[in-house]
């Protein structure tokens, strides 16, 4: 049987790893700063995840939602202190367009309404719902096309939002903490702050899709946590399980639930549970967050010194690196001279990286050093500071 032909893959095979490096089987090392579109948080096989996931392995591996679940409250909890959303209910799914999927849902439930405004550039997922407001045409089937209204606006424009949330018919506004598959652009403080406010006075959800931008990835819990705003929903999935699959949405205590209400076969099994308090425990033990935003003040200064770097965006360890040309290959030089993932975007001239939390600024020089070299078309380059 041949495996159905949609991913164009590196000729590169994997076959262990370890912190920020994976090994092929010649023994290779790769400095991984993508983490498989940002999904490894703690590191690979971090010891903590692999003690966590082992041990519950060993208890009980599965069973359905139809039974008491203690490690779910447990994730719950911690999941509460950590975030800050103490309030907010916890759904447990499998994926980044399963939560989001959901997360449509219940806003739809809750207002009786079924108009959504998103944003130009925006990314949710491959689901039905999520394609809708996911702004890319070509990912959608004839039988994506219509599904339900949606309104693609401009990030931080206030006029375009406000005529539309003026119709009375929106259900929820949906918007990433950052934007990632779409190239690194945010919503502003102010917006955000607008935003949250404006859904209020409309009678529209917020949704915060912190997919990619969340689990302490901006160097807060969530991006939006960096302009002081509360969402409705909060979607959560790719660091969450540093690798297993599990994903979330955090739901205001206003939202009631109902049985059969949404539901799923394996969201929120013991095993997923046990990988996302993995990563809670490690990120709290390795205090991750504070060190985001301490490394990663170090590579922006690290790369800012390298003139061809048009502009460095995003915030923590969700950084863009914009060049006034197509990055394509750049990124293939560095995966192929210097051993180093990186990762692309709907822009072709921005880098994405989105390396592991821990990362520390001697793992990363290697790769700011082999782009200045790159980019400046010799093979090295001597940088001035944070050696
Ligand atoms: C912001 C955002 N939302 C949703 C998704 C979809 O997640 P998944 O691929 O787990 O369905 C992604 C995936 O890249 C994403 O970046």
């Amino acid at each position: 049987m041949e495996l159905f032909d949609v991913y164009p893959r590196f000729n590169i095979n994997p076959v262990s790893a370890k912190g920020v490096y994976m090994y092929d089987e010649q023994g290779q090392a790769y400095l991984d700063l993508y983490g498989g579109h940002g999904v490894i948080s703690i590191g690979h096989s971090h010891p903590n995840y692999i003690s966590h996931v082992t041990e519950q392995l060993n208890q009980i591996g599965y069973y359905s939602n139809s039974v008491k679940m203690p490690i779910q409250e447990e994730l719950a909890q911690k999941l509460a202190a950590q975030s800050g959303y103490e309030n907010h209910h916890l759904f447990l799914c499998n994926s980044g367009a399963e939560a989001n999927e959901n997360a449509i849902k219940l806003a739809s439930f809750h207002t009786g309404k079924k108009r959504v405004i998103a944003f130009i550039n925006s990314f949710h997922g491959r689901t039905a719902a999520a394609l809708n407001i996911t702004d890319n045409l070509n990912l959608q089937a004839p039988i994506n096309q219509d599904n339900y209204p949606v309104d693609f606006v401009e990030l931080n424009n206030t006029a375009q939002l406000q005529s539309i949330l003026a119709s009375g018919e929106v259900c929820a506004v949906i918007v990433e903490g950052i934007q990632g598959v779409g190239g690194l652009d945010e919503p502003s403080t102010d917006y955000l702050q607008f935003l949250a406010q404006a859904c209020k006075t409309h009678g529209a959800l917020l949704i915060l899709d912190e997919i990619q931008s969340g689990f302490g990835r901006t160097g807060k819990f969530f991006a939006h946590q960096h302009s002081n705003v509360e969402a409705d929903i909060v979607t959560m999935a790719k660091g969450m399980g540093n690798g297993f699959p599990v994903a979330g949405l955090l739901i205001h205590p206003d939202i009631k639930a109902k049985h059969g209400m949404l539901g799923t076969t394996f969201g929120g099994n013991h095993l997923a549970c046990s990988a996302a308090i993995a990563v809670l425990d490690t990120m709290k033990e390795e205090n991750l967050m504070h060190h985001v935003r301490e490394v990663s003040e170090q590579i922006v200064s690290g790369l800012q010194q390298i003139t061809e770097i048009k502009r460095i965006k995003g915030k923590g360890l969700m950084l863009g690196i914009e060049l006034d040309h197509p990055v394509k290959e750049i990124r293939t030089q560095l995966l192929r001279d210097h051993h180093i993932f990186t990762g692309a975007s709907d822009n072709p001239n921005l880098l994405r990286i989105l390396p592991p939390l821990g990362i520390t600024y001697r793992e990363i020089k290697p790769f700011i050093t082999a782009l200045a070299g790159l980019l400046k078309g010799i093979e090295t380059i001597q940088l001035t500071s944070n050696t």
